[in-house]
């Protein structure tokens, strides 16, 4: 099969005001990654999110650099043609300069990563600079900063009166004008969307923006309908999965619990001077010197 062409930084930004528009979806995990993957996705984010759909936490506050260099690295191990995303967690740039460049730079080298993502506008155009000086693409976020959930009180729909809208617009020119390749806009009433859209030369990645970004992009677990906590207007579910895991697991129990499963066909067979041939039995039989369990896909499992 022909290697996919990979996705890239210039890339996507050639895709601005052409299309295709850009898909974007979370991902932390090489089963995910690698079934995105296969679904065509364009760009895997490691978003913060994963604070509160992996973690359980009620905000993305509390991710660490480590963690999201952990979780990049699994996904990067799942991913070929898509570019590979992450974002700078809370208070690995904040502080400063230096600090955003030791993160980033830390991503790349140990997570796998191929750019990372911050949230806010003007305050943070020197480290946007800096960053991309030093060879690192920067995808903005801007609109509702969930790093800056307790700021705005809640996780809220940002730019609706027209003050908060310039500033919207405005921050998003310095963005890119200080060099970010993307950026997400977040939960902004989809006309502000298309001026910011039609303002930046970049493209603009929305999620609770409307239709008129150049790209979109979900929570993978709320596009596959598996996270339950609560359901933003934004999401669309694209796929029930969470009840498909629900379904499966109640038929996994119950023919656990009434011996309907495993049978002989999901066992290996005895050694031929200790019982009946394997034929005999259903059961696959037991290659001598192999250990099975979970090696590459064609072992004897
Ligand atoms: O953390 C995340 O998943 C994100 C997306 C929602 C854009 O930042």
């Amino acid at each position: 099969m022909a290697t996919p062409t990979k996705v890239t930084v210039p890339a996507l930004r050639a895709r601005k005001g052409k299309g295709p528009k850009i898909s974007v979806v979370t991902a932390y995990d090489v089963t995910f990654a690698r079934l995105f993957e296969q679904g065509g996705v364009d760009v895997l984010l490691v978003g913060d999110s994963l604070g509160m759909v992996v973690q359980g936490q009620p905000t993305t506050l509390g991710v660490t650099l480590d963690e999201v260099i952990y979780h990049g690295r699994a996904v990067a191990r799942g991913t070929e043609r898509a570019h590979l995303v992450g974002d700078l967690p809370f208070m690995s740039y904040q502080t400063g300069v230096v600090p955003a460049l030791e993160a980033a730079g830390r991503m790349l080298k140990e997570g796998g990563f191929e750019a990372v993502k911050l949230e806010g506008g003007e305050i943070y155009a020197e480290h946007v600079h800096r960053l991309v000086s030093a060879g690192i693409p920067v995808m903005g976020h801007l609109g509702l900063l969930p790093q800056s959930v307790h700021a705005m009180g809640g996780f809220k729909v940002q730019g609706t009166n027209a003050a908060a809208a310039d500033k919207i617009v405005a921050d998003a020119k310095i963005l890119a004008d200080a060099g970010v390749y993307a950026m997400v806009l977040e939960a902004i009433p989809a006309e502000l969307a298309r001026r910011v859209t039609q303002a930046v030369s970049v493209p603009t990645i929305g999620i609770g923006a409307g239709p008129h970004c150049d790209g979109q992009v979900l929570v993978g677990y709320d596009l596959l309908g598996m996270y339950s906590e609560f359901k933003p207007k934004f999401v669309k579910r694209f796929a029930e999965a969470g009840k498909l895991i629900v379904d499966a697991t109640r038929a996994y129990v119950s023919e656990v619990e009434n011996g309907e499963f495993p049978t002989l066909a999901h066992a290996f067979g005895a050694p031929k001077e200790l019982g009946a041939p394997a034929e005999q039995t259903g059961a696959k039989p037991v290659v001598p010197g192999t250990a099975p369990g979970y090696g590459p896909a064609g072992d004897e499992r």
